[in-house]
């Protein structure tokens, strides 16, 4: 361990693990990350014990990776580790809600919205996805009856979009359409999905870029991304206004905020703006493509589909679940953690240090950058025995030890867990619970599956699988 009572006779530190012996950062060509994000990471984490300073580009980047170093930087001083860049440019696509904001403003935002995600909530969840993904298998049982493939991420992006837009707005957005500021009749869905696409071109631009750009700019990117969000405004202060007209209308996430925010609400339309802006691209990528990964794992392992399929028999007989069922489906619980370790949808995150600190034994200085990277912790020999290997059984009740507990991060840790944890949980369950009673799901192992880590960490140009009728 580097203390600081090592300090050096000239009154330095010395140079810290996972740097050269002058302590310059490790170089980093952009294109190597930009060719293979993950497998770096995954790389400096092993070689350097979980903790590396690199540069790219003129930028430099410390990358910290352990059960200890969570435990400090989300628990015991959660204020030294702020935003920073990547949050200011995510905020010109999902504003200052829950996501971007920090200290006072995030508490108040977050003691407002924290209620709405209740058991209420839950139940809604199960029963809107349950007849989503209904609707979903009799387009599965065509697909089957042709001989066709579906495709399996896309159909996941769709229910996702479905069900985040009814738990937020009581709308299908997919069948919704409104009219645009030049007169055009758009998809409601197309907006969001548009406004996610150019949006993180324009942050991943931002993200990487010494000089930044306004994005008045020309160019097809921000022209496309200007007119996206602009439609998604349009849509949400239309929902907006409607519902402060009618005292917050349905029991929806946007009627219980509203309610929540009471005579304030009218004066502070940006600020809901934001939060449903931020819940809705919170919750739909990340949900879909943790659902895709699950079920190609469970096509992968025969053994754990099995013990699925049975769980699911002997729990609910065939009948659709609800949300009392959620804590007996303890298997598909596991399959879930477990599918959620080896593919993080979010796959890193990024803070910047607002003091020096000491960390696992490493300096940490006022505004250094710090990378924490998710896939990589999820596949750490020293947490997770065999980490390639797909093993619900590790996530047995009581069977994870402290340092585990730490070193998993899919949802993120401490004050600043992901709001929608158990609803994406209780999305996901509610799926499997529906589609695996029916049907099983088939990939060709000739064509492998490759892992980008884009927005969220997904299968490179979809996921092509076969649905077969469970008999
Ligand atoms: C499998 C699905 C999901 C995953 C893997 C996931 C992961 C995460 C992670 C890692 C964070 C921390 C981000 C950071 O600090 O930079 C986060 C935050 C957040 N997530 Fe999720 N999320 C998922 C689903 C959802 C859903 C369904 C919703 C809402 C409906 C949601 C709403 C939020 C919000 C509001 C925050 C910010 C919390 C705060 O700082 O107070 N997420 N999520």
């Amino acid at each position: 361990m580097q203390l600081l009572s090592e300090r050096r006779r000239d009154g330095r530190h010395p140079a810290p693990a996972g740097c050269p012996a002058d302590g310059a950062p490790i170089r980093l060509p952009l294109r190597q990350l930009r060719a293979d994000l993950l497998g770096t990471q995954q790389a400096l984490v092993k070689e350097h014990d979980g903790f590396a300073r690199y540069q790219v580009l003129r930028r430099v980047f410390t990358l910290v990776a352990s059960a200890d170093a969570n435990q400090q930087m989300f628990v015991l001083a959660p204020r030294n580790y702020r935003r920073g860049r990547h949050y200011d440019n995510l905020a010109l696509v999902i504003g200052r809600g829950l996501i971007c904001s920090e200290g006072a403003d995030w508490e108040r935002q977050r003691r407002l919205a924290q209620p709405a995600f209740d058991r209420a909530l839950m139940a809604r969840v199960v029963e809107i996805t349950g007849a989503l993904t209904t609707e979903l298998l009799a387009r599965w049982d065509q697909a089957g009856r042709r001989g066709e493939q579906v495709d399996l991420l896309d159909d996941m992006e769709e229910l996702a979009l479905r069900v985040i837009g009814m738990a937020l707005f009581s709308r299908d957005m997919t069948t919704d359409r409104h009219t645009a500021a030049d007169g055009t009749v758009t998809v409601t869905a197309n907006c969001f999905t548009e406004a996610r696409r150019y949006g993180a071109a324009v942050v991943f631009r931002r993200n990487i870029s010494p000089v930044v750009l306004p994005l008045w700019i020309p160019g097809k990117v921000n022209r496309r991304f200007r007119r996206a969000l602009a439609g998604v405004d349009r849509f949400v202060y239309e929902q907006i206004d409607q519902r402060l007209a009618d005292g917050g209308g349905p029991d929806d996430i946007l009627g219980e905020l509203i309610r929540a925010y009471g005579d304030r609400a009218p004066a502070l339309r940006r600020d809901l703006r934001d939060q449903v802006v931020t819940l809705f691209f919170a919750g739909f990528e990340t949900t879909a493509v943790a659902l895709a990964w699950t079920w190609l794992l469970l096509s992968q392992h025969p053994e754990a589909e099995a013990r699925f399929h049975a769980e699911l028999d002997s729990v609910l007989g065939g009948r659709a679940p609800t949300v009392e069922d959620v804590k007996s489906l303890r298997y598909t619980n596991q399959v879930i953690h477990e599918s959620l370790r080896m593919y993080p949808p979010v796959y890193g995150m990024t803070r910047k240090a607002a003091a020096d600190d000491l960390i696992g034994g490493h300096q940490i200085r006022r505004g250094d950058d710090l990378v924490i990277p998710i896939h990589a912790l999820h596949h750490m020999a020293q947490y997770w025995a065999e980490p390639g290997a797909f093993c619900p059984e590790r996530f047995t009740a009581g069977r994870l030890t402290q340092a585990q507990r730490s070193a998993y991060l899919p949802f993120s840790f401490g004050k600043r867990r992901c709001l929608g944890a158990t609803f994406a949980t209780v999305e996901m369950l509610t799926v499997l619970a529906v589609a695996g009673q029916r049907v099983r799901l088939r990939h060709d192992p000739g064509c492998p599956v490759v892992a980008v880590p884009a927005v969220t960490q997904r299968p490179a140009g979809g996921l092509r699988m076969r649905v077969e009728a469970r008999s």
